[in-house]
């Protein structure tokens, strides 16, 4: 049995060093950082379980990776450590409990509570104050000597300034991209062929590690500071925070985040806080650092093997996971757009389940070498849509590449790809039963029509049925012909169509929007709308005219030229007017109608006939400027009912004061 053990401690041992190896060394991680740690965990407890099989060179008794030969190799003179994780609240009363042991006393424990920055540990050693030496951690005993990459990042500071600088200080922090500067990076890399990093801090780690520094130089790091390795001839504070604010002060770097906190209790508070700031960071973080904050106690507790008793790590749930690609499906989009979808494997990751994320494009299939069976990473940073980063393993035999294919898996029609332009398009148009369904769908959606009650489902089935192929048949529709549809019934047939039926009375600018001309959005055709004024004058615009409007460049003003010169659009446009589609007239803004202008009004209290953002857009309309507070440039205070503090503020400055009543006389 302890045979077995021993062997299953011994592969699974084996098995981490050569991840230790790929993602120290190489930069080039074979499996997520969740799957690791997972790993780390199993070893760790068949260790905990048969202490007498533990080895002095496990990854659960050493740090990282020995350093890379083709950098200067650098003996730490204290080791750089790594951290033990707690993964629970159970886990951090559990790691209090330990050193309230250790310490043989139940104290109040006050933290130091930090950011876990994803990036990669770096050692900078100042003598007099003058940047020498900056270090990675490798092994934790031998790191590797990165001093001239590190100068090369723009908040190092060479020298340091102030009072009480020890004549020898190492300062140990994290070197990462921030995340803006990653995605920009990430994007021209892809647009120029290039090799794109799965994360930040892979991001980090590879330009960091590079042999010519002027590579180095063209990559937008950052370091902060979070911990002291050496001091010599110096005093500092008996408190880590107050060192780390020392730090702050001779000009090295430290994050806004950084504080102090009472206990268990409030190391789990802070916990909470940072997951909820998590994607508000500039930086990538994958977790909290508590560490007790007083020096003497931290010198009392001492180390384990490869971390600190005195600290620990509580790590947030993981944005990246490993999945498998299982197939591709092709949608098809309003415009025609072909995007492939990849077919996940659903994986838990990020917060939610994933089990579909989008290929993007052709190009992007390539980029990644990706085919379906392939073993892939998944990132889904909270809020934003989840993505498949990079394949991990590729089964040669049974996997098979993705064809994109040739016809419109649709409607068959062929598939046009236009030089310079990563998206493949069907150039069915409305024939496209697809296209068809999602140009019904946007014509009724909230923004354009607003046709209560016409969502996916009824637009898919309308089209399926054969009932519709335009938009212009929506008016056609009887109760009878809807009535049989899923989930219909009486009632909501007769509602839709008392939908579809005051759906007639629009805006000309929603009208224009419900279209679909492409990147046409919502405001362009507010700027063609007020600037043509009507629509025969939109469809009539020439180029020249069109790019007159704000906004409107070249490909917006082709895409119009385009839509309108179609027949089949004139169709459709003419069959919307007949169906008795009609909006206001518009007239032209000009002075002198704008009789307020350079009047300011503050509206306040309830207004009973119109409602404040109505009386707000007629006030503009006629030119005046509506503020939200009150001050001596107000002309006009408009009280509605229970007004309260802006109508004294207004009778304290002598500010007229105008009733709902005035108000809608002056309106007219
Ligand atoms: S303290 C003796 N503080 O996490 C304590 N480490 O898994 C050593 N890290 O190698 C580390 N942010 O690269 C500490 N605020 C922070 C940190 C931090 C990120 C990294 C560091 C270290 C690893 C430990």
């Amino acid at each position: 049995m302890s045979k077995l053990i021993a062997q299953q401690i011994a592969n699974l041992s084996l098995e981490i060093k050569q991840y230790n190896q790929q993602y120290y060394q190489l930069d080039s991680p074979s499996i997520t950082d969740a799957e690791y740690d997972r790993k780390l965990r199993e070893l760790r407890l068949l260790e905990q379980n048969n202490p007498e099989l533990i080895q002095a060179n496990s990854p659960t008794q050493t740090v990282g990776s020995s350093a890379l030969s083709a950098f200067t190799k650098v003996t730490h003179e204290l080791p750089m450590l790594s951290l033990d994780n707690v993964f629970s609240a159970e886990e951090m009363d559990e790691f209090i409990e330990r050193i309230n042991n250790r310490l043989k006393r139940t104290l109040q424990l006050n933290f130091c509570v930090e950011p876990k920055l994803d990036g990669l540990a770096i050692s900078l050693l100042y003598e007099k104050g003058q940047l020498i030496r900056a270090a990675t951690r490798g092994d934790g005993a031998i790191g590797e000597d990165v001093t001239r990459n590190v100068k090369t990042i723009k908040n190092v500071p060479h020298h340091l300034h102030g009072n009480n600088i020890p004549a020898r200080l190492e300062v140990r922090g994290e070197v990462v991209m921030p995340i803006a500067d990653f995605e920009k990076f990430n994007l021209t890399a892809i647009a120029n062929n290039a090799k794109a990093f799965v994360n930040p801090r892979n991001a980090a780690a590879g330009s960091l590690r590079q042999l010519d520094s002027g590579i180095t130089a063209t990559r937008p790091l950052a370091f902060y500071s979070y911990g002291i390795g050496i001091i010599e001839q110096g005093e500092l504070a008996d408190s880590h925070y107050q060192r780390l604010q020392q730090l702050k002060s001779w000009g090295l770097p430290l994050s806004d985040e950084i504080q102090l906190r009472e206990g268990a209790k409030g190391c789990l508070e802070y916990y909470e806080t940072l997951l909820e700031k998590r994607t508000n960071l500039p930086y990538e973080i994958d977790g909290i650092v508590f560490k007790v904050d007083s020096i003497t106690l931290q010198e009392e507790l001492g180390f384990v093997a490869r971390a600190p008793r005195w600290a620990t790590a509580h790590k947030f749930p993981a944005q990246e996971e490993q999945s498998t690609l299982l197939d591709v499906e092709f949608q098809v989009g309003r415009t025609g757009a072909i995007t492939p979808v990849a077919i996940l494997q659903p994986v838990f990751v990020g917060g939610v389940t994933v089990s579909r994320a989008s290929l993007h494009n052709a190009d992007e299939i390539q980029r990644l070498g990706i085919k379906i069976g392939d073993t892939v990473i998944i990132r889904r940073a909270a809020d934003v849509i989840p993505q498949i980063v990079k394949v991990l393993a590729s089964n040669k035999e049974s996997c098979k590449s993705i064809i994109f294919p040739e016809v419109c898996p649709v409607c068959q029609s062929e598939i046009e790809r236009i030089e310079d332009e990563a998206i493949a398009r069907c150039t069915g148009g409305l024939y496209c039963a697809a296209q068809r369904k999602e140009a019904i769908k946007y014509f009724s959606s909230r923004k354009a029509m607003n046709i209560d009650g016409l969502g996916e489902k009824v637009a898919e089935q309308l089209v399926d049925e054969g009932l519709i192929n335009t938009p212009a048949d929506l008016f056609k529709l009887s109760t009878e012909q809807l009535i049989p549809l899923e989930r219909m019934g009486v009632k909501k047939a007769e509602n839709l169509l008392a939908a579809i039926e005051s759906s007639k009375q629009t805006q000309l600018a929603k009208f224009i929007l419900a279209l679909g001309i492409r990147e046409v959005g919502d405001a362009t055709a507010k700027n063609l709308a007020h600037h043509f004024l009507t629509l025969s004058a939109i469809q009539e615009a020439s180029t020249e005219a069109l790019l007159k409007v704000d906004d409107i460049g070249e490909i917006v003003a082709k895409h119009i030229r385009t839509f309108f010169k179609q027949a089949h659009n004139q169709e459709v446009i003419q069959a919307l007017l007949e169906a008795g589609i009609h909006w206001p007239k518009l007239q032209k803004k000009a002075d002198d109608k704008q009789p307020l202008k350079g009047k300011t009004f503050v509206l306040t209290g309830t207004l009973l006939k119109m409602g404040r953002s109505e009386a707000k857009q007629a006030l503009e309309a006629l030119g005046a400027k509506v503020s939200g507070s009150v001050s001596k440039n107000t002309n006009y205070v408009v009280a509605g009912e229970a007004a309260g503090s802006k109508l004294i503020k207004a009778q304290e400055l002598g500010v007229e004061i105008l009733s709902e009543e005035n108000l809608l006389l002056l309106l007219e």
